[in-house]
């Protein structure tokens, strides 16, 4: 029987509760208001749109995304430190061809975004896991780190972290420590990659400002993303990063012989921020994804609570639940799939072994009634596997 091909890459299962995936709740996706910026776009300037574009990105969308950013962060972007990218995978990717060779040490944060660690995987790199607290990165580690590496004279390429509303865990670094983090990376000649793609949807208050704008056209590379504040599928974001990295970035062939990446999309969304739309959006984002963490927390509370553990997430998209310490999320997911809910093993965002009682919860894709229910099966999921598990050792 022919099946039809897929349209979105999420394979959705019928009967199952999905809180494994980072998807946004596909009724906030601004389809109305990315056909009016599209509309003004091919009625105004539908040459400039439809031309190759320029190798950095469209003039447009610099100065809209630079608007955007400066009250936020407090600092001037100068426009010759972006790069419009497809996107932070895209990005992650070209920085990996451009900056390693297969063999080289990449320091990363952990527990981190599972599929960031897949691409850098691909590279054929030696990743070093550096742990975290409740404040992000330990710095401790960090130095512990970067001198072993020193002595054994190996200069690690670059230290990959989500440093706000984290993937998997919601941890923000604070100011302080984002400080002394870029202060070590000057002194040790470290490139810092710094994925901020949840950064604008904080529920109580605005994060601190990025590791970037403590070192401008330093060692910091800022990656963010349109794939969170308004949708995956537009494949869009930005970078920020000396002026000659974003240099060395425009200049390579893919964007001399393609021009820009994802122009025509540039525009359109340059077009929904000059409408006044993007700031309308996240405001929508923040209010209806803070109901639903209040939701998913009231659910654990009711529960789950006497078995798990968890620290509310202040942004972002999930909440990383700690199990009883005898519960393997790798084995439970199987049970919870009997049950009719997912989420991601804990295991998958470490490098080498870790979070074996953790999993990841997405709270802003499920509906309410089916997050709480979601946690309901859960909670059924746990009582079988424990008593699974009892079985087998009487
Ligand atoms: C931390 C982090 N970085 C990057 C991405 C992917 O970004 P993009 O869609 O821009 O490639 C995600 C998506 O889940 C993420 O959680």
């Amino acid at each position: 029987m022919n099946r039809p091909l897929p349209d979105v890459q999420y394979n959705f299962r019928p009967g199952i509760i999905e809180l494994k995936a980072g998807y946004p709740d596909v009724t906030l996706l601004p389809a109305e208001g990315l056909s009016q910026a599209a509309q003004v776009v091919l009625e105004r300037e539908a040459f400039q749109a439809l031309l190759y574009g320029a190798q950095q990105g469209p003039g447009c969308l610099i100065t809209q995304v630079k608007q955007w950013m400066e009250p936020r962060e407090n600092y001037a972007v100068p426009p010759e430190q972006m790069l419009i990218t497809g996107g932070t995978s895209q990005a992650l990717d070209m920085l990996c061809q451009m900056l390693t060779q297969p063999g080289d040490i990449v320091l990363v944060q952990t527990p981190t975004y599972n599929l960031a660690l897949r691409l850098l995987r691909e590279y054929h790199l030696d990743l070093i896991p550096v742990q975290s607290d409740e404040e992000g990165i330990i710095i401790e580690e960090l130095v512990e780190r970067l001198r072993e590496l020193e002595q054994q004279g190996r200069q690690p390429r670059f230290l990959y972290l989500v440093p706000t509303f984290s993937n998997p865990g919601t941890l923000t670094v604070p100011l302080e420590r984002r400080k002394a983090v870029v202060e070590l990376a000057q002194r040790y000649t470290l490139r810092i990659i710094e994925d901020d793609a949840y950064c604008d949807l904080w529920y109580e208050s605005p994060p601190p400002s990025s590791m970037y704008s403590l070192d401008p056209d330093g060692v910091v590379i800022h990656l963010r993303s349109f794939s969170k504040i308004l949708a995956p599928g537009l494949r869009l974001g930005w970078m920020l990063a000396s002026s000659e990295l974003i240099q060395q970035c425009a200049m390579r062939g893919v964007f001399v012989s393609g021009g820009g990446a994802n122009h025509f999309t540039a525009h359109v969304v340059a077009a929904f921020m000059e409408l006044g739309l993007l700031d309308q959006h996240v405001d929508t984002l923040r209010a209806r994804y803070r109901e639903r963490r209040d939701i998913l927390e009231q659910a654990l509370s009711t529960d789950l609570a006497e078995t798990c553990q968890w620290s509310s997430p202040q942004g972002g998209f999930f909440l990383w639940l700690q199990l009883p310490e005898s519960v393997k999320s790798d084995a439970l997911v199987s049970i919870a799939k009997l049950e009719g809910v997912s989420f991601l093993p804990g295991t998958l965002c470490f490098v080498n072994g870790g979070g074996e009682n953790f999993c990841r919860l997405t709270f802003t894709m499920a509906p309410p009634d089916e997050l709480k229910e979601g946690v309901r099966r859960l909670q059924k999921a746990l009582y079988h596997y424990r008593k699974h598990v009892s079985s087998h050792h009487r």
